[in-house]
């Protein structure tokens, strides 16, 4: 049996080779370049192909893997907003993703970009690079305890951030449009995104990118939080309209921003793989804020995830050459 896996980093190239290993049946090919229709060549005779990239799955992909009898692509990631699902169901190819590689992970991030903007670490690192230590010496940081911290998403990733955040000391409000469950004790969740913002000192993504889901921090609903209010986006770039966030940046009225996920990705990623300046004048402007925090869609970056990421996504593979069934599959 043959599997091969695309967007393959050194580091997970060793994690496929033990887990080969132990499964002496499966014949592995590994490739580092991103999946695409052309070289999805590669992939024939497989059972299917694991892949792992923030670009795009598109129809010109599926109808290629259709070509190919290439019946199931299992992403290694959780988000699905890059992949047409339209496409897929219409050239019947079947797509799991890894919903839950280490939520912990991600939370952990969060927390530690929120602590970097309360004590206004980009602020400090910039003036410390100039020399200007008297200057970052007069920053005055803020205390999580005394934070009202608004989590948006109560999924996974969303529900391990707010405990982490209620743990620290901080009050904790939530607001998913979907969630059903029981409201914890130690959490108060809202009705609606206006009154969570409306009320947070700090507010924190965790919705899939899906269109429905674009600019759900506007200029109108970014307006709504309270002065000096912070905003992490760990989720995806297409949430926040960045020309809003970078205005109410600018005015004072926010007092900082950390963006891990970054809304033009896709436009700068070629730059991103040349190792070329990134010329885009978004990001441009962003990143030059000095109370801002951008990196590079790194959230998920641990060993933890990085193991799970490759042994679910082969799991999902074995599991339908098996029985035809994926573990975790998507349709949205
Ligand atoms: P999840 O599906 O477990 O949770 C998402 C929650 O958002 C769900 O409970 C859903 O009901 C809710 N939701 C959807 N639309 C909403 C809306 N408009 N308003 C309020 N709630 C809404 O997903 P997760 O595992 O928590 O991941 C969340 C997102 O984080 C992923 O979709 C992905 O885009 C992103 N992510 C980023 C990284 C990274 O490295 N930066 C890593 C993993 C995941
Ligand atoms: C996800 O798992 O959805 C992520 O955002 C990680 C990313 C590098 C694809």
């Amino acid at each position: 049996m043959k599997i091969t896996a695309f967007g393959v980093s050194q580091e997970e190239r060793l994690i496929f080779e033990k887990w080969a290993q132990t499964h002496p049946e499966v014949e592995l090919r590994l490739v580092t370049e991103w999946l695409t229709a052309t070289n999805v060549t590669l992939a024939a005779g497989s059972i299917g192909v694991s892949a792992f990239q923030t670009g795009q799955y598109d129809a010109a992909l599926f109808e290629k893997m259709a070509a190919l009898a290439l019946p199931v692509l299992a992403i290694r990631n959780v988000g699905t907003d890059n992949i047409d699902f339209a496409a897929a169901a219409r050239y019947k190819i079947q797509i799991s993703n890894v919903p839950s590689y280490s939520p912990a992970g991600i939370a952990e991030y969060v927390v530690t970009l929120a602590l970097q903007l309360l004590r206004r670490m980009p602020e400090v690192e910039r003036l410390v690079a100039t020399d200007q230590l008297l200057a970052a010496r007069a920053l005055t940081g803020r205390e999580l305890s005394q934070q009202t911290v608004g989590v948006v998403g109560f999924g996974h990733i969303g529900q391990l951030t707010a405990k982490l955040f209620h743990q620290m000391g901080a009050r904790v409000l939530a607001f998913d449009a979907y969630y059903h469950g029981a409201e914890p004790t130690w959490l108060r969740l809202l009705p609606d995104l206006p009154s969570l913002l409306a009320e947070s000192n700090l507010v924190t993504l965790h919705v899939p990118g899906v269109a429905a889901n674009r600019y759900l921090l506007n200029a109108t609903n970014l307006a709504l939080l309270p002065e000096q209010a912070l905003v992490i986006n760990t989720a995806r770039g297409n949430l926040i309209e960045t020309p809003a966030l970078i205005a109410a940046l600018r005015s004072g009225a926010l007092a900082g921003a950390a963006i891990d996920t970054f809304e033009l990705e896709d436009q700068i990623e070629p730059a991103v793989q040349q190792r070329q300046p990134i010329s885009d004048p978004l990001y441009r402007e962003l990143s030059a804020l000095p109370n801002v925090l951008v990196t590079p869609h790194i959230a998920y970056h641990t060993n933890v995830a990085v193991v799970n990421m490759v042994q679910d996504s082969l799991a999902n593979l074995l599991a339908y050459a098996c029985n035809g069934q994926l573990q975790t599959p998507v349709t949205r």
